[in-house]
């Protein structure tokens, strides 16, 4: 049975308009499941998340946690009553209060004593135990934001919900932050929402992720599967580069005629359109001795892990067509100008709407 359940949900802001912010999302979460809400700019992340902690009520639909209604149309249960434990992009830590006090905050109905052993414990899990005396100010960003998610995880809530946890961090501190945030709430066993723009934060900490476009859901799947099998177009561009190639079935349904030739797919498909496109990721093209496609190189992007390449294939050559991108070794010294040829590795290779 799944923990949170979110039926139709649907947020119009403004009555006259016609496009809701939020479009009939149905989703469930299992208890312990860690998710991310993960879209552009404006496609309705906040507005969801906020929907499930009681901030904002549902124009449609409902929301359920633990088997409990907790919102629809004509119902809403306030905020703290929801269990939910909040930590906001800016971290929204108290200046005047201590690491201690701070992490006590939403403890105020627990006995002083229980509330002392508790803070304790929850910082002790973020491993901050020895800067409960300091001040928000005296510590760094990664530190803050541990305090932010300790003061969330203390009052035991069902439900964390962590709009953007990453965006004020730079690149290093961003990546540790990551890895430390999903061990905390592992170790924690709590559900969780995270929201993100950035593809790279919910590939690293979620067992699903849930991308989202103009309120719309567009695809539920988890990382792995998500990069490899994306559903459409939008996910597939969102969700790492990709090659998106026009092309026909082949009646074996197992090829797609392209204007760089055949290419194969990972499994018969089981679609009945005959015109259809595939999406190619860079990873999937492995350069070889001599291998099924040629081409000349156009761009060369040094990327640190990996060059990128453009590569202007012989077959079907023509300026309207894009040319491939493709990642090659760093070892390798590859100028614009010269020859390549690859392969295809099927599992990387996905028929999208
Ligand atoms: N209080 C509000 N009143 C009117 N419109 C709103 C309100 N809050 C959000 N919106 C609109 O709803 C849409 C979704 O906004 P939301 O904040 O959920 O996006 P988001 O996915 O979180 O974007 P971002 O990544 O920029 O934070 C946007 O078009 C936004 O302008
Ligand atoms: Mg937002």
């Amino acid at each position: 049975m799944s923990f949170i359940h979110l039926q139709q949900l649907t947020k119009f802001f403004n009555k006259t308009s016609l496009k809701p912010a939020v479009d009939q999302i149905d989703l469930e979460i299992k208890k312990g499941e860690i998710i991310t809400f993960l879209g552009p700019s404006g496609c309705g992340k906040t507005t969801t998340l906020r929907m499930i902690a009681g901030f904002e009520q549902p124009s449609v639909g409902s929301i359920s946690i633990d088997g409990k209604t907790v919102s629809d149309s004509n119902f809403s249960l306030p905020p703290e009553k929801r269990g939910i434990g909040m930590v906001f992009q800016e971290y929204a830590l108290f200046p005047h209060l201590n690491i201690e006090k701070n992490v006590m905050f939403g403890l105020n109905k627990w006995r002083p004593r229980e509330r002392k052993k508790r803070a304790a414990e929850v910082l002790e899990l973020v491993g901050l135990e020895s800067y409960a005396d300091r001040f928000p100010n005296e510590l760094s960003g990664g530190q803050q934001q541990r305090v932010a998610l300790a003061r969330a995880l203390a009052p035991r809530p069902h439900v964390v919900l962590m709009d953007e946890p990453f965006s004020n961090l730079d690149a290093g501190l961003r990546e540790k932050m990551r890895i430390e945030v999903t061990s905390i709430l592992r170790k924690a066993n709590t559900t969780a929402i995270i929201v993100t723009h950035d593809q790279k934060d919910a590939f690293a900490v979620s067992d699903r992720v849930v991308v989202m476009k103009e309120g719309v859901i567009q695809q539920i799947a988890a990382p792995k599967e998500m990069y490899r099998c994306p559903k459409n177009c939008f996910v597939a561009q969102f969700v790492g580069k990709t090659n998106l190639l026009s092309g026909k079935l082949c009646p074996d349904m197992k090829h797609v005629n392209t204007h760089i030739g055949k290419v194969c797919l990972p499994q018969q498909s089981e679609t009945m359109i005959e015109n259809v496109k595939v999406s190619i990721r860079p990873e999937g093209c492995r350069l070889a001795e001599q291998g099924r496609y040629n081409g000349e190189v156009v761009q060369v992007t040094y990327g640190g892990e990996y060059q990128e390449l453009q590569v202007r294939l012989e077959e079907g050559n023509s300026d309207s067509v894009e040319p491939m991108v493709i990642y090659a070794p760093i070892e390798q010294d590859i100028e614009i100008g010269s020859s390549v040829s690859f392969d295809i590795t099927p599992e990387l290779v996905a028929l999208v709407e």
